[in-house]
């Protein structure tokens, strides 16, 4: 499935696409059409896409901290289920943090839920490959701040590293 395997920063026209394959990926929220096309535009620097040949297979969308430009915030990682569990979301996320633009990231924070065990299982392989500390909080309530409708969602935050020096 890696085969002819490319990541890249995302462009105006990967939109629908990313828009389609966050669709596909339960338990991603989506989002608007509108917000994954300003992803791949304003913020394509801290965002990648996999494609294999013409087939968009991968999105990991984030960005950096406005007052803690060294914090690369994951907002969502999808990949499509055929291509899953051949390392395509390792490779974009280490595709950003390798980025010169992105020299000065030394931590990664996303925010998962209780229950999702392979998002979990991913931030903590990439930790742990880094030897990178971890920790975890609670951060957005289901209650308090998610209108009940959703499960809570806890702060990761990984960190600090030096990617450069684990290479
Ligand atoms: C989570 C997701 C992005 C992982 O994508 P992927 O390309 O398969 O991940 P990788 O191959 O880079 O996996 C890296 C590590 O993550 C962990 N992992 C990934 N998928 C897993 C799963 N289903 N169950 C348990 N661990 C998993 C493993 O430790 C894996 O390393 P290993 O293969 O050496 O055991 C993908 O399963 C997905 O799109 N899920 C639905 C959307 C979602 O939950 N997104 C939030 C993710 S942050």
């Amino acid at each position: 499935m890696t085969l002819g395997l490319t990541i890249r920063k995302p462009v105006a026209d990967d939109g629908n696409a990313v828009h389609r394959l966050i669709a596909a990926c339960p338990p991603l929220d989506t989002n608007s059409l509108y917000c994954n096309l300003l992803q791949c535009t304003h913020f394509s620097d801290s965002c990648a896409v996999a494609e294999n040949g013409e087939a968009l297979v991968g999105s990991l969308s984030g960005y950096r901290l406005p007052n803690s430009p060294d914090v690369l915030f994951v907002w969502q990682v999808a990949v499509s289920e055929a291509a899953r569990g051949t390392g395509v979301a390792g490779q974009m996320l280490r595709n950003i943090l390798r980025r010169p633009e992105n020299a000065e990231v030394r931590y990664v924070h996303t925010t998962v839920t209780e229950t999702n065990a392979s998002s979990r299982a991913f931030f903590r392989k990439f930790a742990n490959g880094l030897g990178a500390q971890w920790a975890e909080e609670k951060y957005f309530d289901q209650d308090m701040h998610l209108a009940g409708e959703h499960p809570s969602e806890f702060l990761l935050r990984i960190g600090p590293f030096d990617l450069a020096a684990a290479d």
